[in-house]
């Protein structure tokens, strides 16, 4: 649980670190269509949700900053009966300034006048960049001219980076869901002949244990599937014999989880998948060791790149000298993805990596990154040994930097050959 008292804190934090005399809009996310007359399960925007912990759609946020003073303005759906009969009920202003003790909250048919009248006071505008056109074009054209126009959402995004204690709580809670999941899957993939029946046991723990929904589409991909990275059709057989690498994690109370583990579908590993597994897994165990203050992930990046080119020399599937394969980057046609990226409110949290210098940003405590290596040989790969094509390998743990070093927030979800085969047995 985040208290309103931190959604307090972080708004004056972005609200303090605004230009003097600015305004500040950020609005919740719109809901998305399916197809006629349907929607998507509705997600909040991020950034927004950071700020107020606010869950329903229609609503905006404004912040202001003045000479000396900071405000804060929450505009929300009305109650309306008529509505509701539809989408369910709402909080309403009064709901919401008693669940959230937000001081000035209105309805939102209120957010146009209180924006136009706040507006005359304010020089500078801050909204998200990213935002949809029509909003955007609201806010630009629509309203007063600005001395300047300026993007709110790296403001906020800056300060996702470093997790509370409440946050790393609610990251933990998801996984320990997500390990229900995989190690679920360890036990029961023998017994069942689909990806995508597979995908929904994994998703139905994810809602049986309270998780709203998954943090992104799970890959359930069989041998070959696994070589493409974003294979979320997830529409084939399960095939005896063979790897099945599942990227899949639940999002609890807005928090993500982002977990791979590499199986074999019958509980067995054969010598050759093992010799591969273990390789990647090597690499992803002394990547994580990397972790602590003040290093990089660009070293973590290049160590990786690195290790699996070596790991691949050693098997046989790339030949020749470390340093010119390294050179001519020999090995990003097996390992062609980053080592891992910022986690939280967003499975890829969008924290920036650079400072406004253009400097990579040193792992400082509270950031929590994924470390995901991979090793992807496609079937149809005839420059390497029969053995090894038709197999994708990723590994993916979600690790806390902490003050002396770090935190494997993941290490209960299995990942040894001898332990991934006890599940099935
Ligand atoms: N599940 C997406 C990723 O690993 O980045
Ligand atoms: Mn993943
Ligand atoms: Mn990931």
């Amino acid at each position: 649980m985040i208290e309103e008292k931190e959604y307090k804190q972080r708004r004056e934090r972005v609200a303090n670190s605004l230009h003097k005399n600015s305004i500040a809009v950020l609005y919740s996310a719109l809901p998305s269509i399916r197809s006629n007359d349907t929607e998507y399960l509705y997600r909040q925007n991020s950034n927004f949700y950071y700020l107020t912990g606010f869950r329903e759609d229609n609503a905006v946020l404004l912040l202001t900053r003045g000479k000396t003073d900071i405000a804060s303005y929450l505009f929300v759906q009305k109650r309306e009966k008529r509505l509701e009969l539809w989408t369910g009920k709402r909080l309403g202003v009064k709901g919401a300034q008693k669940k959230f003790r937000h001081d000035n909250v209105f309805i939102s048919q209120e957010f146009e006048d209180r924006f136009n009248e706040l507006s005359k006071v304010y020089q500078h505008l801050y909204y998200d960049f990213g935002l949809d056109e029509k909003r955007a074009s609201f806010l630009r054209t629509k309203t007063k001219t600005y001395t300047s126009y300026r993007n709110i959402a790296p403001l906020i995004e800056k300060e996702r980076l470093i997790k509370s204690p409440s946050e790393i709580k609610l990251i933990q809670k998801a996984l320990v869901i997500t390990q229900k999941a995989h190690h679920y899957a360890m036990s029961y993939a023998k017994e069942l002949k689909l990806e995508r029946v597979l995908q929904a046991e994994i998703e139905c723990i994810f809602k049986k244990n309270g998780a709203y929904s998954d943090a992104y589409t799970s890959i359930v991909a069989c041998a070959n599937s696994a070589n493409t990275l974003h294979y979320i059709s997830n529409n084939k057989e399960l095939v005896n014999n063979e790897l099945l690498l599942i990227d899949a994690g639940c999002e609890y109370e807005y928090y993500a989880s982002d977990i791979t583990r590499t199986i074999p579908v019958n509980g067995k590993f054969t010598p050759t998948q093992k010799e591969l597994y273990n390789m990647v897994l090597d690499v992803e165990k002394k990547i994580i060791n990397m972790v602590r203050p003040g290093t990089f992930r660009s070293l973590l990046q290049k160590r990786s790149e690195e290790l699996l080119c070596k790991g691949l020399i050693d098997l046989g599937i790339l030949k020749g000298d470390l340093k010119k394969l390294l050179k001519k980057k020999k090995h990003k046609k097996y390992y062609p993805h980053g080592i891992g990226h910022w986690m939280g409110i967003d499975v890829h949290d969008p924290c920036p990596y650079k400072d406004e210098k253009g400097k990579e940003i040193p792992f400082t405590a509270g950031m929590v990154m994924t470390i995901e290596p991979g090793i992807y040989i496609d079937k149809k790969d005839r420059s390497v040994p029969k053995r090894f094509r038709g197999i994708g390998i990723r590994i993916e743990d979600n690790i806390l930097v902490t003050k002396s070093s770090y935190k494997n927030l993941s290490q209960e979800i299995v990942k040894e050959v001898d332990e991934i085969e006890s599940f099935s047995s």
